[in-house]
């Protein structure tokens, strides 16, 4: 019985493997698992892309990236901005459900909103794919892709501390060193992300809030104080204003402004500027992203450091588990307990965040030809 089970599978696997071999074409190893989407054959199959806005430029490189390297592999796409809207993301996604969709790529605006839309694609056999957001309160979200987020947030403070002279490049704490007054900016409370930055960044300015090293003087020192819905710039600026009149008219120095995104540095230091700082009497401002503006803004002495995550990376990784879904094959992961939806632990694939300022922005940013020095000029 045993041997007979044995035989029965090599022959299966063998059968298998032949099949691969002979199936040409773009995207067509015609793998069968008979689940869902995986099954049949899936060249030139529909994906669908959703990308929250092309107000931040990173959202742009990421929606070409994901387009092209699925052309690439023969799929056809439908990629779509939604503007920050979520009404326009939800019937977009729905859209992309009834013209045949095999697998979603999804960047969301509100992680929690599109949860009838899963339904329907769970329904429907289509496996979706959370893209650098994670899709919450929904059992039908099969993956995500995604950066170390908690370490995007450790490495934003780990910069601000260095720039404020009280820890040195690798975060060690230097002792002795002046005390010094900051703020802190969070992303907005409807991207899971942006918990995870702020936690991150918290967790490591937490030492310095203890001992006196760094205090922050408006004492807003909550997440719902410093969020920022939809991560918006001229919330950001009118908050900034704000503190300014409120906590630094006196005659107190700010020395330094956690921000979370390149876009919410922007509009801070345009509230910093609107008040009279100069450039070299500017805090020092963290970011995230390496928007081209401001990694401008960094060589010009303004904004102190930003976040470099390669989107490309990011976009190539999820492809590359579009494709192993449309081909039968289960997707490689590489962190399968950080990341619970509120309904499930999402089998995730995370990369590495880089910290980027003026010192290393070129070998970085320019020689990994994420940008040409023309770009940055
Ligand atoms: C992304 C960040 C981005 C922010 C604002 C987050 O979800 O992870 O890279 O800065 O959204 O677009």
């Amino acid at each position: 019985m045993k041997n007979k089970k044995l035989i029965v599978g090599i022959v299966a696997a063998g059968l298998a493997i032949s099949l691969a071999g002979c199936s040409g074409g773009a995207g067509g190893r015609g793998g069968d698992s008979g689940s869902g989407s995986s099954g049949g054959d899936n060249s030139g199959a529909l994906v669908g892309v959703a990308m929250p806005t092309k107000v931040s430029e990173r959202w742009i490189k990421d929606g070409d990236a994901v387009k092209s390297a699925l052309e690439d592999k023969g799929y056809k796409v439908d990629l779509e901005y939604a503007d920050n809207k979520i009404p326009q993301q939800v019937q977009q996604v729905s859209n992309m459900i009834t013209k045949g969709a095999k697998v979603l790529i999804v960047a969301s605006i509100d992680g929690g909103s599109l949860s009838d839309q899963l339904d329907s694609a769970a329904k429907a056999g289509i496996k979706v794919i959370s893209y650098d957001r994670l899709l919450t309160g929904s059992e039908n979200v099969d993956y995500y892709v995604s950066f170390d987020n908690y370490k995007v947030g450790v490495d934003q403070a780990t910069s601000l501390l260095t720039g404020l002279g009280l820890a040195d490049a690798d975060g060690a704490k230097i002792d002795g060193a002046a005390a010094k007054n900051i703020e802190v900016f969070a992303g907005s409370p409807d991207d899971n992300n942006a918990t995870f930055f702020f936690n991150g960044a918290m967790e490591t300015l937490k030492p310095y809030l203890e001992d006196g090293s760094l205090t922050i003087g408006s004492g807003q020192d909550q997440f719902t104080q410093a969020a920022t819905l939809q991560w918006d710039p001229a919330t950001a600026k009118a908050r900034m204003q704000n503190l300014i009149a409120s906590t630094y008219s006196g005659g107190t120095k700010l020395d330094g402004v956690l921000s979370p995104y390149d876009g919410i540095s922007i509009g801070i230091i345009s509230a910093l500027e609107g008040a009279g700082y100069s450039d070299s009497a500017l805090p020092i401002v963290t970011g995230q992203d390496a928007e081209a503006a401001s990694v401008k803004s960094i060589i010009a002495g303004q904004q102190y450091s930003t976040i470099y995550k390669d989107t490309r990376q990011l976009a190539d990784q999820s492809v590359v588990m579009a494709d192993d879904i449309l081909n039968g094959k289960t997707p490689e992961t590489n962190d399968d307990k950080t990341y619970d939806n509120k309904a499930k632990v999402v089998p995730t694939y995370l990369f590495q965040p880089t910290i980027v300022t003026k010192d290393n922005y070129k070998e970085v940013l320019v020689d990994s030809g994420y940008y040409t020095e023309d770009d940055l000029k």
